[in-house]
């Protein structure tokens, strides 16, 4: 039961993975192995899963931050007597000073990790050996007094041989649910662990614990107090975390992204008005913004960077769009006026999470784009419009990215509206125009064979550019992530009218350059300039494989390799013409042999700064 939650966690991380089973008679059973959970349940094989039995267990999947992903910095970690076994998400900040101090005390350590020191000190509360007050045979109490003592962001969860029927867990600021079945209950850093159980499940609050056992659970917050949790129900099932077919999970997340459209407009536009999710704020707050920021790292900074061009058309407010990670030491200009749209498929990202919270000190509004109900990020924000795109397992974002643009768009459309920059007829018809695009979608999926075979064409290319401009430029930009990230291959998008300026140095015989085209009707003077950018490349002979509207005829001399796309409103283009790029990268990795799923060196979600 435990292997089967961490294949499903799996895409969270992969440099290593290891169980612990309280089985009986005092004995702590555990294993770990580096490399993928494969590696760990072929060990477990050969030593004998018999030796594995038993009620209460714990696991993990781990990316590394402390300590190389070999064995013995694989989690669950135990103190030195063999009692305790811990797991833990995120970083111990102050791990160097209690380690010294730990050491100081005689304590050996087995392991490079932040995470073995949270053994260490909760064996010592439960044998009372530290002076805290009150733990000692109190596994929830002892796992109270460690996490006061801890700074950082974790998910934690203990067992100990001395308690068989129960596992204690906490949380600060790294999600953790507790999943409730009949005479089962269950704790995972995500609902997807226990999916195939139950899809009853309750969401742990900032800076509680919770204990559990077969029969239920009981949560407190770190001084033991009762504390309120959430109880939620999962309105998807074991069908939607699972390839259905596919071989990999990103060919089925880009099939899917139809579906995850048309979910995250659904319901968003009633009696004709854009209605947002949990909008706590209000018409007049709205009003009151005169500067939005759009903050998110990777695939969901492209989708801020596309939503700027809609939402200084339709609001005339200015719209920054920055990297998380930046935004927060760089001092940005924020106060109760500005809105900050924090875009965010996981919900968990750290640089984004720590971008919301200086946002708020600031004082400004934060509004979150989140994909996964009650994540640390919405809980954090003063509101959230959550994007329907399902669960994605897929470590490149596929989906979740066209999701995003959507709902920037809703966000654009619903400050228009509340602004009175647009009409309301001119609100209903961009919000018919994004509905419509589920089926255009469709139908780019539809011819998405010719790419396919373009990929295996590329698969020995050292290096590809992507070009575009206008909102074709961020398309560009993912394109090349999704590259970079799937088939380890130099990649990088450009804005082609920036290509004179410095990168048209780069281009040589036959280097594939892809170009995402704006359509010749609706950008006739930016489809003219795109021409010549790609006569300069073609001059110079790179082969040029480019993305362009159905019927633009003017564009076939400079393609080597036409994609045609749907022709759709200009700024509903990177709906259509992001597809192809991600088919392409998929394709292009597949070819040169790598597991699409679990790219090299990433993880699914990026809970550490
Ligand atoms: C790229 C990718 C990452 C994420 C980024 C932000 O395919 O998946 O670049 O987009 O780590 O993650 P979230 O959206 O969860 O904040």
């Amino acid at each position: 039961m435990v292997l089967d939650g961490l294949r499903r966690l799996e895409y969270r991380g992969y440099d290593s993975a290891g169980v612990a089973v309280l089985a009986g008679q005092g004995r702590l059973a555990v294993e770990r192995k580096a490399g993928r959970l494969s590696n760990l349940e072929d060990r477990l094989t050969e030593v004998g899963r018999d030796a594995f039995a038993g009620t209460a267990g714990i696991g993990h999947t781990r990316w590394a931050t402390h300590g190389a992903p070999v064995d013995r910095n694989s989690h669950p970690h135990r103190d030195a007597a063999n009692r305790v076994a811990v797991v833990h998400n995120g970083i111990i900040e102050n791990f160097a000073a209690l380690r010294a101090e730990l050491e100081a005390a005689g304590v050996e350590f087995a392991s490079d990790t932040d995470t073995e020191t949270v053994a260490h000190l909760v064996a010592r509360a439960y044998d009372g050996v530290d002076g805290a007050e009150g733990t000692a045979g109190d596994l929830p109490a002892s796992m109270r007094a460690v996490c006061r003592r801890l700074d950082g962001a974790f998910t934690l969860v203990v067992t100990h041989v001395d308690q068989p029927d129960v596992i204690v867990a906490a949380r600060r600021s790294s999600p953790l649910v507790v999943g409730i079945g009949e005479g089962e209950t269950f704790v995972a850093s995500d609902v997807a662990a226990f999916i195939e159980h139950t899809r009853d499940a309750v969401e742990l609050g900032q800076d509680q614990v919770v204990t559990i056992n077969r029969d239920g659970y009981h949560v407190t917050d770190f001084r033991g107090e009762d504390a309120v949790s959430r109880p939620f129900h999962v309105d998807w099932d074991l069908s939607a975390a699972e390839k259905g077919g596919y071989e990999y999970f990103m060919l089925k997340e880009i099939e899917e992204q139809p579906e995850a459209l048309a979910d995250t407009l659904r319901g968003h536009f009633n009696g004709g008005r854009i209605v947002l999710d949990e909008q706590r704020m209000s018409d007049q707050d709205l009003r009151d913004v005169d500067k939005v920021f759009v903050v998110a790292c990777g695939t969901a900074y492209h989708s801020g960077l596309i939503a700027k061009y809609a939402i200084e058309h339709w609001t005339r407010l200015p719209v920054e769009v920055e990297l998380a990670s930046e935004f927060r030491y760089r001092d940005p200009v924020l106060d109760r006026d500005t809105l900050v749209v924090a875009v965010s498929q996981s919900g968990e990202t750290a640089d984004t999470l720590e971008a919301v919270r200086h946002a708020r000190e600031q004082k400004a509004r934060v509004l979150a784009v989140c994909n996964t109900n009650g994540a640390q990020i919405p809980r954090e924000s003063d509101a959230v419009l959550y994007t329907h795109a399902g669960p994605e397992v897929g470590v490149a974002s596929t989906k979740t990215f066209l999701a995003q643009i959507a709902a920037n768009y809703l966000v654009g459309l619903a400050l228009a509206q509340a602004r009175g920059t647009k009409y309301p007829d001119e609100v209903a018809r961009e919000f018919d125009e994004l509905a419509a695009m589920p089926e255009q979608v469709r139908r780019v999926l539809g011819t998405v064979e010719k790419v396919r075979s373009l990929g295996r064409s590329l698969a020995d290319a050292k290096a590809v550019l992507f070009l575009g401009r206008h909102v074709g430029y961020p398309v560009a930009l993912e394109g090349a992530l999704k590259l970079k990230e799937l088939a380890y291959m130099h990649a990088e998008g450009f804005a082609a009218g920036e290509l004179k300026h410095g990168p048209i140095a780069l281009i040589e015989e036959g280097l594939p350059v892809v170009v995402v085209m704006p359509s010749p009707k609706g950008r006739a003077v930016l489809h003219a300039k795109l021409l010549s950018n790609i006569s300069e490349i073609q001059a110079r002979g790179a082969r040029t494989i480019v993305i362009a509207e159905e019927g633009d005829e003017t564009v076939r001399p400079f393609a080597d390799e036409l994609v045609e796309v749907p022709a759709v409103p200009t700024l509903l283009q990177p709906l259509v013409s992001t597809v192809p790029l991600q088919v392409l990268a998929a394709e292009i990795a597949r070819a040169r042999g790598y597991d699409v799923d679990k790219p090299r060196n990433l993880a699914k979600s990026v809970t550490v700064e």
